[in-house]
């Protein structure tokens, strides 16, 4: 007699509004059914535990980023982009910005990072009450990546808009990506206009097209590999900064821990990011039967969606996952991805978001705010707006 494994299967939808507006309830049904869930309504399997997510992304063998979109349409727009491109090919692209993106580049920005941070800081304060997503998150990473690809002043009020579709129509085609496709027709279009002389001199855009010229990489390369970097280093930083000022509102044990021992400062944010991982799940594609867990074969050529935001909440990896605490330190999150196509630019990403909450925990001792409106995004989960009605001051001179 032979015994075949059942499949564990949901029928979860996880891009509906009310999985998007809170996951967490899903991910644990579907970790406690297995490394490997097999999704109805999507014809795909979700891995949701962190062991079963760390493998899909430290495998690129067996699982090809080609399936990192989750719908055919937009996957066939990508072909041939960073993100989606396996090696050897993906070695070559990715080889063309990451030095820029380095930690020691990164360090040469560190000092006027961390000024810029303390500049807008104060001027929120001075402000009196604010919104953290649009008067604090946003305006930091925006002006940071905008200045660093060089991409011409006309672009500016686009961008954010481009990049938040750019995330959605990564999902599966339903309305949410269905919207956005009209914002990534116009952003290719404009992105398609731009030659070598409109990117500012030095800039990261001007060094695809310096690649292009050298025979490193394609010429149709370029945009491509430009929309990739606009894209992914806007809305996942603002994210995760919207997401440090609202924990820290709502955990002001935690706070006060960051605001007398800056040397936290690392070890919080790596907590902010495990906590509420801003790309919540990106995809794969099985290149050959695989078993994972307890004997549940993913068949080759199936589309696999791999949960970060699943694992990084995962019992089974970190004890007591939904209890924020900012000394746990959880530097192995998946938040920043994980082997190939671990974030190009999370040394950056991190100078960022350590450097606002530096400022912050300088000057703020309490956040009051009022209701967080979600922004719902087929792939990303981040918040709208976030009022911070009121903020109270530590006593004396700004804590050092
Ligand atoms: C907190 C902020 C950020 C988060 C949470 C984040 C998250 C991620 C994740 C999860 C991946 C892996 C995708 C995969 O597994 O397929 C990734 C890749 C990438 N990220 Fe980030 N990212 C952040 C900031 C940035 C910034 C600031 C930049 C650039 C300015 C950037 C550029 C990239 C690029 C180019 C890739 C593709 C790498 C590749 O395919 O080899 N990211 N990011």
């Amino acid at each position: 007699m032979t015994f075949t494994t059942p499949i564990p299967h949901s029928d979860i939808d996880l891009f509906s509004d009310e999985a998007l507006r809170d996951p967490y309830p899903a991910y644990r049904a579907l970790r406690d059914q297995g490394a490997a869930v097999r999704l109805d309504a999507l014809e795909a399997w979700a891995l949701p535990r962190y062991e079963s997510a760390r493998r899909a992304l430290g495998d690129w063998e067996t699982f090809s980023a080609s399936g990192v979109v989750l719908n055919e349409t937009v996957a066939e727009m990508v072909v041939g982009t960073v993100l989606t491109t396996d090696p050897p090919a993906h070695t070559v692209l990715r080889s063309v910005l990451s030095e820029r993106l380095g930690p020691r580049s990164v360090r040469r920005l560190a000092k006027e990072i961390s000024q810029r941070a303390d500049h807008l800081v104060d001027e929120v304060i001075d402000k009196g009450g604010f919104d953290a997503v649009a008067d604090l998150a946003t305006v930091f990473p925006f002006s940071v990546v905008f200045d660093m690809i060089g991409l011409p002043d006309e672009a500016r009020p686009n961008i954010l808009r481009w990049a938040d579709a750019t995330f959605t129509v990564m999902g599966p085609m339903n309305a949410r990506a269905a919207e956005g496709m009209g914002s990534i027709a116009e952003m290719f279009q404009w992105l398609a206009t731009l030659g070598p002389t409109d990117l500012k001199d030095g800039s990261m855009g001007r060094a695809v097209f310096d690649a292009a010229d050298e025979g490193r990489i394609r010429p149709e390369s370029c945009v491509p590999l430009l929309a990739a970097y606009a894209a992914a280093g806007v809305d996942t930083t603002i994210t995760a900064i919207a997401n440090a000022v609202h924990l820290f509102a709502t955990h002001p044990d935690e706070w006060d821990r960051v605001c007398s021992d800056p040397g936290l400062i690392p070890s919080a944010l790596n907590e902010v990011l495990r906590y509420d991982a801003p790309v919540q799940v990106f995809g794969r594609r099985a290149t050959r039967d695989v078993e994972i867990g307890d004997g549940v074969t993913i068949e080759e050529g199936a589309q696999v969606l791999v949960l970060y935001g699943s694992g990084n909440r995962d019992e089974r990896h970190y004890p007591d996952p939904d209890r924020f605490d900012v000394g746990r330190n959880p530097a192995d999150h998946l938040s920043f991805g994980y082997g190939t196509h671990a974030c190009a630019g999370q040394a950056l990403a991190k100078m960022e978001a350590q450097s606002i909450i530096g400022a912050l925990a300088k000057r703020i001792h309490r956040f009051h705010i009022g209701t967080p409106t979600r922004h719902l995004n087929n792939t990303v989960r981040g918040l709208e707006s976030l009022p911070v009605t009121a903020v109270d001051l530590h006593p004396g001179p700004p804590q050092l």
